[in-house]
């Protein structure tokens, strides 16, 4: 049976990136957008405090950018941030045109206008959201205009295994083919075959043991990327989110920024505040800031988390502000109208990734890598709250005015061989899989978390080159599962954080090592970037 798909684009992943990306290139092009899991389940789904756009007479597009290089310390792409950041009122436009319904207040004249809330980082009030749910209202509405569109085909439960590229099969100049996709529900491997692949696969939090992020988020655009040949950088710089919620039913639920841009303090278990000993800015610095001082009260009294605590403002205000954040808490007994909230640091944002230019093209023709598996240079050493889902509009919409430019200069990719399962059996042993998983998941919490040393990296790397090679070797053995699939790009990401972390002699941004606790002041800082072989 011929398994192979013909499209003008390919995009893997669908979140804000990818359907950003679809939306905007389809009336020029046939799409397929495929999904690992169910369309809807991504980080943009699970998106809580907003989207960081200049709506406010107050506010100034010079502001929202000083903001952002302040939090990136020194290596954000100051280019880029103008890019992005000039592009946010139309983003913004460009959803409520998609049909996003966005949290409104009542101006001063009676007019209705779209509430700005505030998080760390943000001189001002810029983040527009809907209520604390923000990223469920964006998901809908974008897949809901997908789902209607004739030239977008949607595939969900498809997991890409890998790139098919030029070099890949022999052939010169070197440019995308397509991808290798298992179809998890029918257990085979189609090829789609496209002059235009778009990686949109999210971040790699998911090699941490604990994380805000859906399972989808394993690193696999970033691993597929490297092994095509591609460049990745600023990988060291994972963000650490400083408060989900601490409960051991709880699995990765987030307590979003945005109670502390209302008011919220964190608390030691006794009911002390603490965070104005760490930052002027107290609960409003950076996040790389509040989660390191709060890592630090906890390892300092050997207590297993701090509180946040909003229990000053009215019930009305709470329940009105953060409907999700009130009703998830209380399903878990805990009613933070009346109480502070347990919290902890977890895994957020995977600040680095695959190399983009200001078109979010990657150094292979025809691939392109957007939203958080890509690294633009807008985030530098720390992004600051909200940034990204803006990112993710900005360079859906670069990619698509770049393949609209060259699509028709693109000639279709040649016949693609099948995928060849000649040489592998069903594994026997399942049970390698999730042992490994864990194993990665506790040495990158424990080595290369929010505090690092050179000895705790040299251990975390030694582990990740056995881990790659069992793994690589099982891969090779066996018929791919979704499972095998995210393993074998975990330990891939894993092990580029470890090296891009090993690289950085210096404490900066998110990347804070006891070796090395200050930034290097006697050279321009700059990126890390790795290259394949
Ligand atoms: P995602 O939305 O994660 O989508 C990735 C897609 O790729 C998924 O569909 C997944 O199934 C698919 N995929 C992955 N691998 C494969 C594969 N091998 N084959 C096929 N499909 C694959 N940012 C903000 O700006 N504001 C916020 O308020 C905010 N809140 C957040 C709250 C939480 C809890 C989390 C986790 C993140 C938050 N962020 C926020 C960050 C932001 O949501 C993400 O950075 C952003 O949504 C990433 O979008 P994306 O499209 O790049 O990836
Ligand atoms: C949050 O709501 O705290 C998350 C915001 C973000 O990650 O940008």
């Amino acid at each position: 049976m011929n398994r192979t798909l013909s499209y003008d684009v390919l995009i893997i992943g669908s979140g804000a990136a990818g359907l950003g990306v679809a939306l905007r290139i389809a009336d020029t092009a046939k799409v397929a957008v495929v999904s690992k899991a169910r369309l809807s389940e991504c980080s943009t789904f699970y998106a809580q405090g907003g989207i960081s756009a200049v709506l406010d007479a107050q506010d100034s597009i010079d502001s929202h950018i000083q903001d952002t290089l302040d939090a990136g310390a020194g290596l954000c792409d100051e280019a880029i941030v103008r890019l992005v950041v000039s592009r946010g009122k139309a983003s913004i436009q460009w959803l409520l045109d998609q049909g996003v319904t966005f949290t409104e207040v009542e101006s001063e004249d009676g007019e209705k206008q779209l509430h700005l809330t505030r998080e760390g980082g943000h001189s001002h009030r810029r983040v527009v959201h809907a209520a604390d749910a923000t990223g469920k209202a964006v998901e809908a509405s974008l897949l809901d205009h997908a789902r209607s569109h004739p030239n977008i085909d949607l595939y969900e439960f498809h997991n890409a295994i890998d790139l098919i590229t030029a070099a890949k099969l022999g052939d010169s100049p070197q440019r995308v083919y397509g991808a290798y996709v298992l179809d998890r529900e029918a257990q085979h491997v189609k090829a789609f075959r496209a002059p235009a692949v778009v990686l949109a696969t999210g971040g790699a939090a998911k090699a941490y043991l604990f994380t805000s992020n859906p399972d989808t988020a394993t690193g696999d655009g970033i691993a597929m990327a490297w092994r095509a040949g591609c460049r990745v950088a600023n990988l060291e710089f994972m963000q650490f989110h400083p408060t989900c919620l601490y409960h051991p039913q709880a699995r990765s639920f987030l307590i979003s920024e945005a109670l502390r841009g209302e008011g919220a303090k964190l608390l030691l278990p006794g009911g002390t505040p603490f965070m104005h000993r760490f930052d002027p800015r107290a609960e409003l610095a950076p996040r790389d800031i509040v989660a390191r001082a709060i890592d630090h009260e906890i390892k300092r009294l050997g207590v297993d988390c701090v509180y946040l605590d909003i229990s000053h403002k009215s019930a009305d205000f709470i329940q009105g502000h953060f409907p999700n954040i009130y009703a998830s808490c209380l399903k878990f007994g805990i009613d933070m109208t009346l109480e502070p909230i347990p919290v902890v640091p977890a895994a957020h944002y995977t600040c680095g990734g695959v190399l983009t230019d200001s078109r979010a093209r990657t150094d292979i023709p025809g691939l392109y890598a957007v939203g958080e598996t890509a690294c633009t240079g807008l985030h530098g050493a720390n992004r600051m709250a909200s940034n990204s889902l803006l990112e993710c509009l900005v360079f859906a919409q670069q990619a698509a005015d770049d393949l609209r430019r060259r699509l028709p200069d693109l000639p279709p990719p040649p016949t693609i061989p099948c995928w060849d399962e000649s040489q592998v059996t069903d594994s026997d042993e399942e049970v390698v899989v999730s042992h490994n998983w864990d194993e990665i998941r506790r040495f990158m919490w424990d080595y290369v978390g929010i505090v690092r040393t050179d000895k705790r990296l040299e251990r975390a790397l030694r582990r990740a080159e056995l881990l790659k090679q069992e793994i690589s070797e099982y891969y090779g053995n066996f018929r791919v599962t979704s499972d095998l699939l995210e393993l074998r790009n975990l330990i891939i990401t894993a092990e580029l954080i470890v090296k891009s972390a090993m690289r950085r002699k210096e404490s900066r941004g998110l990347h804070y090592t006891l070796d090395y606790p200050a930034p290097n002041q006697s050279r321009p800082a700059e990126n890390t970037i790795l290259l394949p072989r």
